[in-house]
C-alpha cells in the first residue's frame, strides 16, 4: 500500500513539477526561463565600435580580407573584363541608368568565352532547348515539358543580347530562372554561344569566301 502510494505521488508530484518549472505554453512571464541548452543565445561578442585589446589597432572593426569586394568596386572577372559590382550591363543586362537592354555581349566574345559558353549550355539549356538551341531536347522526348521555346526563332534571333539575358537571370513562363544557379559571366558567355549555334544556321553561300562558293553553288 504504501508502495503505491509513492508511486501515486510521484505521478501526481511530477508533472505539477514540470508545469511548475516549464510553465503553460503560451502563458507570458517576466521570469527569467530556465535553459535547460542556452544554443548560442548569449556569447562573448564584439561590437563593430567597440575597443578591443585584441588587435595590434585596439578596435574590433579590422579591414575586410584580401580579396572582398565592394559593391561599388571594380572586379576582374574569370573572361578578363573588369566591371563595376552593380548597376553594370554586366550584372543587369540593361544600359546603365535606363530599363533598356544592352545589345551586345558586354563580355569580349572570344574562343574561351565561346568554349565556356558551349559548356555551361549543354549542361543548363540543353536538356529543354537541345543542343542545337531548336528546342528538342530530352525533356519534350519525355514529354515532360510541352512547347519549349526553339532558339532559332526570328524573334529570339532579333532579341537583344540583354532580354536574353533577362530571360536567363529571371526565367519566363515555364522556364525558370537560371541566374541562382549560373555567375553572370556564364550567363554572357551562353549567350555569346547561343549566338554563335543562330549563325550556323543562319549561314548562306554567300559567307564563303569567294573562292569556295562555287564549289557549293554547283
Ligand atoms: C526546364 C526547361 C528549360 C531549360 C533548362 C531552359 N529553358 Fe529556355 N525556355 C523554356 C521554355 C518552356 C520556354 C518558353 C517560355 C515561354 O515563352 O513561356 C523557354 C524560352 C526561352 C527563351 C525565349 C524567351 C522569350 O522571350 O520568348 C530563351 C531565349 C531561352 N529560353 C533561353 C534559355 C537558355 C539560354 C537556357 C540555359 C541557360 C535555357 N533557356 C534553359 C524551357 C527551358
Amino acid at each position: 500500500m504504501r508502495y503505491l502510494l509513492s508511486i501515486a505521488l510521484v505521478l501526481v508530484a511530477l508533472p505539477v513539477l514540470l508545469f511548475g518549472l516549464a510553465g503553460v505554453p503560451g502563458r507570458i512571464s517576466r521570469a527569467t526561463p530556465i535553459e535547460v541548452f542556452p544554443d548560442m543565445d548569449r556569447q562573448a561578442k564584439l561590437r563593430p565600435q567597440e575597443p578591443n585589446p585584441f588587435f595590434a589597432n585596439g578596435v574590433s572593426s579590422q579591414l575586410p580580407p584580401a580579396g572582398t569586394v565592394a559593391r561599388s568596386e571594380a572586379l576582374q572577372t574569370t573572361a578578363g573584363s573588369v566591371y563595376r559590382f552593380e548597376a553594370s550591363p554586366v550584372n543587369s543586362g540593361l544600359i546603365t541608368g535606363t530599363t533598356n537592354f544592352v545589345t551586345v555581349n558586354p563580355l569580349p566574345v572570344n574562343k574561351q568565352l565561346l568554349l565556356r559558353g558551349r559548356e555551361r549550355f549543354d549542361i543548363y539549356c540543353a536538356p529543354c532547348h537541345g543542343r542545337l538551341g531548336d528546342g528538342n531536347g530530352i525533356t519534350k522526348k519525355l514529354g515532360v515539358m510541352p512547347a519549349v521555346a526553339n532558339l532559332h526563332d526570328q524573334r529570339i534571333v532579333a532579341m537583344a543580347d540583354g532580354e536574353i539575358f533577362n530571360t536567363i537571370t529571371h526565367g519566363k513562363g515555364l522556364m525558370g530562372a537560371y541566374g541562382p544557379l549560373m555567375p553572370v559571366e556564364d550567363r554572357w558567355a551562353v549567350i555569346g554561344y547561343l549566338r554563335a549555334l543562330q549563325l550556323s544556321w543562319l549561314g548562306s553561300v554567300d559567307d564563303l569566301p569567294p573562292d569556295q562558293q562555287a564549289a557549293f553553288k554547283k
